[in-house]
């Protein structure tokens, strides 16, 4: 109440003090008007009157003028007239006049002075000294007389104005009432508004602020939309999540000390990765260093919206994004990746430069554009209808062209420069190279700044060395790689895979003993490190303001359903994502367990990807019409099966299906990691919730409590859900939880933090001669 009051005070005072010097203007406009109108009124009848006197001045004068006189003294407002002699005696007079006016007026002096007109206002008080009986104000106007063209006298009239002041006071009275209600009106409205839109959302923000500070997690209270509220809350959810990150760090550290795990080794087993760890690591390692990625795929997308011409900015889904983002994060450093969105030049700086998460700036991203053709060439032919059916093995024939293949080539020069560019005037820079799309980019950097640490780290699977072998350009692409000072892939057979390729592509000393290639003396680590995502912890519930029941209802009533049960899956629309196997098992499923039909719901979150591609958007047909296929099979007025939400959703859309559904599908044909599985995993701080997860998917090896299927088997997959749908609760917790300390133990800091102190330990021959390049 005080807040209120000492809001609306000021309010109070300052629209009193408008509303009143508004009254009084009107007030004063008010009396000018009316005594002007009154001069100019005067005037008029004064020349009038002056026509008819001047004559009478010369025949019989006294009489006539009397006559005259009194007939005019009659009219509205008008006391009386005089006319004077050039002595200044009046000559004749209205009777009632007062008897002071027999004498000439000083304005009728001045105006037989000045031979013209002139007119004068004296008030109540001025007239009680002329005249005590008849004390009211009034106006005199005086015209000169003439004869022959000589002032032989004056002529005065008398005009009572006491109906002005009558006049001003009913306005000055109105005003004043206007004046007040305006001020209750006004501040009665603001009162409410300021309790409506500000106290009221501001103490239900700061008893959010004190759930949270009290480490009992809430959503945002409900307060009105608008930016003031949506900014604040999205600082205080970056500051709550950061609070509970560092909270959970500091128990878990606090809780491991406690049980004595005093061996250094198990500890760097059990003690968690967090941000801040790997940023005093990486701090310690890189001393001071800053870190360089490179990627195709861009954290960050600047879009032009359509519909308002407004720019928004899109996160890809890309597992590269969801890996690399925290890292980032937690290190600084300079991410330099392909600009793709339509609106990304209008964000940069004159060196293709922003600071990014747009809002809240902590690491660099340089762009580098390509044309049309460049991308057609590079990223759509070499690397995704070449390389990447080439490392899937998923039934889709790799396409390589040679235009494709110099187009390749040509981009990964560029990145490297680019590459060189940002590291210019570092000593001894650590690079962390990403995926297939750059398997010529390690060789070229290192050549340039042999003083450089570099990674490079490829996030799909590589095949066997027969498959392998297909690519016309296999020796080239190896011996690009090779440039690098490590290689990284998911999982261990992917190295295998991979050193065997090396044996019969290029020549080389494959070294299987400790995993090295050396090549022209120039040695390659290669690695497993099974890629994650940051682990939220306690953040999620900050978001999660309701129920997961409630949420099924939420969603369900949005996607325009009826159903009691949900499972979902989340992939970009990929033939090797296994999508069509996942929907032919849901009707498998629904074939065999018709009791769930008009209950279950299957939402498949899909984003479109690699539309240019033609395999791709067919592809994207096919998973549509497959739906429709199914649907129509089976669906009633208020249910279907299955929802296709062919859309790119936010992390936070994502979030409400995860935390709603039974369980979540992956079901890829071949996927180097994949991140939803962990991230379904992750997500579900209710320990409730069933993952159903490919074997062919690097994830399975670590998430043994996931339902393991073999996608190729529709009744496996059928069986799979219908398992999942049947789970009790306790075994539902026991394997969530499992799955979840793992995701937790092994995130993607503890990805990052092996793979940067393995790579900072490699000892790097550096030429004697070397000159640090300096910034242009
Ligand atoms: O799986 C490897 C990967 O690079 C992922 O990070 C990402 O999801 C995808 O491939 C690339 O997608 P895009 O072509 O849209 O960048």
């Amino acid at each position: 109440m005080r807040t209120t009051l000492k809001i609306v005070l000021p309010l109070i005072v300052s629209v009193s003090a408008v509303s009143l010097l508004f009254a009084a203007y009107q007030v004063r406009t008010e009396k000018r008007i009316l005594r002007n109108d009154l001069s100019r009124r005067a005037e008029i009848l004064g020349e009038s009157l002056q026509e008819s006197v001047e004559p009478l001045l010369e025949r019989a004068p006294e009489r006539s003028l009397q006559r005259l006189v009194d007939r005019f003294g009659q009219r509205e407002h008008l006391k009386g007239v005089a006319v004077y002699n050039a002595a200044g005696t009046a000559l004749a007079i209205t009777s009632s006049l007062s008897p002071i006016f027999r004498m000439r007026p000083s304005v009728a002096t001045r105006a037989a002075q000045a031979d013209k007109g002139a007119g004068e206002f004296l008030s109540a008080e001025q007239t009680i000294l002329l005249n005590k009986e008849d004390a009211v104000p009034i106006h005199i106007y005086a015209l000169p007389l003439h004869r022959d063209d000589e002032v032989v006298g004056t002529l005065a009239l008398f005009h009572d104005t006491s109906y002005i002041d009558k006049q001003v006071s009913r306005t000055l009275r109105d005003s004043l009432l206007n004046a007040f209600v305006q001020t209750v009106l006004i501040t009665g409205l603001a009162l409410i508004l300021v309790r409506w839109t500000f106290t009221g959302p501001l103490t239900r923000t700061a008893t959010w602020l004190r759930t949270l500070r009290t480490g009992q997690p809430h959503g945002p209270p409900n307060v009105p939309q608008g930016e003031i509220f949506d900014a604040l809350h999205q600082e205080v959810t970056h500051l709550a999540r950061d609070l509970n990150t560092a909270r959970a760090a500091a128990e878990e550290e606090a809780r491991l000390r406690d049980s004595n795990a005093s061996l250094w080794t198990a500890e760097r087993l059990r003690v968690l990765w967090t941000a801040e760890r790997l940023r005093v690591s990486v701090r310690n390692k890189l001393q001071e260093k800053p870190l360089y990625v490179v990627s195709n795929r861009e954290p960050y997308m600047h879009v032009f919206n359509e519909k308002d011409k407004s720019v928004n900015v899109i996160i890809p889904a890309s597992g590269v994004v969801t890996a690399l983002e925290p890292v980032l994060l937690a290190c600084n450093g300079t991410w330099i990746a392909n600009g793709s969105g339509n609106a990304d030049r209008e964000a940069v700086d004159a060196q293709d430069h922003l600071r990014v998460p747009p809002d809240r700036p902590s690491y660099t991203l340089r762009r580098v554009w390509l044309s049309d053709e460049e991308d057609r060439g590079y990223y759509e032919g070499f690397s995704n209808e070449g390389l990447w059916p080439l490392c899937h093995i998923a039934h889709t024939r790799p396409m390589f062209r040679p235009d494709d293949w110099l187009q390749y080539q040509k981009i990964n020069r560029r990145f490297a420069d680019a590459v060189l560019h940002e590291m210019a005037g570092t000593e001894s820079p650590i690079l962390l190279a990403q995926d297939y799309h750059f398997a010529l980019l390690p060789r070229m950097v290192k050549e340039a700044r042999p003083d450089a640490r570099v990674a490079i780290f490829w996030h799909i699977p590589w095949p066997n060395p027969e498959v392998f072998g297909i690519c016309p350009w296999q020796r080239e692409l190896v011996d690009g790689l090779l440039g690098a000072d490590l290689i990284g892939f998911h999982i261990q057979s992917h190295c295998n895979n991979f050193l065997e390729t090396v044996d019969r592509a290029v020549e080389a000393l494959t070294e299987w003993d400790r995993f090295a290639v050396n090549r022209q003396g120039h040695v390659t680590r290669v690695r497993p490190y099974p890629i994650s995502v940051a682990f939220p912890e306690n953040s999620r519930r900050v978001n999660q303001a309701r129920s997961a029941g409630a949420e099924r209802a939420a969603l369900c009533a949005e996607m325009g359903i009826e159903a009691s049960l949900l499972g979902v899956g989340v992939d970009r629309v990929d033939y090797t994502k296994g999508i069509l196997e996942r929907f032919r098992g849901i009707e498998r499923f629904l074939e065999l367990n018709p009791a769930y039909q008009r209950r279950f719901t299957f939402a498949q979150i899909g984003a479109p990807s690699r539309t240019d591609i033609e395999r791709y958007k067919n592809f994207l047909d096919e998973v549509g019409a497959e739906a429709e296929r199914i649907n129509a099979r089976f669906q009633s007025s208020r249910w279907k099966p299955i929802v296709f939400l062919k859309k790119h959703h936010s992390h936070e859309e994502i979030a409400r299906f995860y935390h709603a559904a039974s369980f979540c599908m992956v079901t890829s044909l071949h996927d180097g990691m994949n991140l939803v599985a962990k991230e379904y995993a992750a997500s579900r701080d209710d320990e409730r919730g069933v993952l159903i997860l490919s074997t062919f998917a690097g994830a399975a090896h670590e998430l043994s409590d996931a339902l393991l299927v073999n996608p190729y088997d529709i009744s496996q997959l059928a069986d799979a859900i219908h398992r999942a749908l049947e789970m009790p609760e306790e075994e539902q917790g026991a394997r969530m939880r499992r799955m979840r300390q793992t995701v937790r133990e092994h995130n993607v800091y503890r990805w990052a933090a092996h793979l940067l102190s393995d790579l900072t330990e490699i000892r790097i021959e550096i030429p004697d001669r070397m000159e640090v390049p300096m910034p242009l």
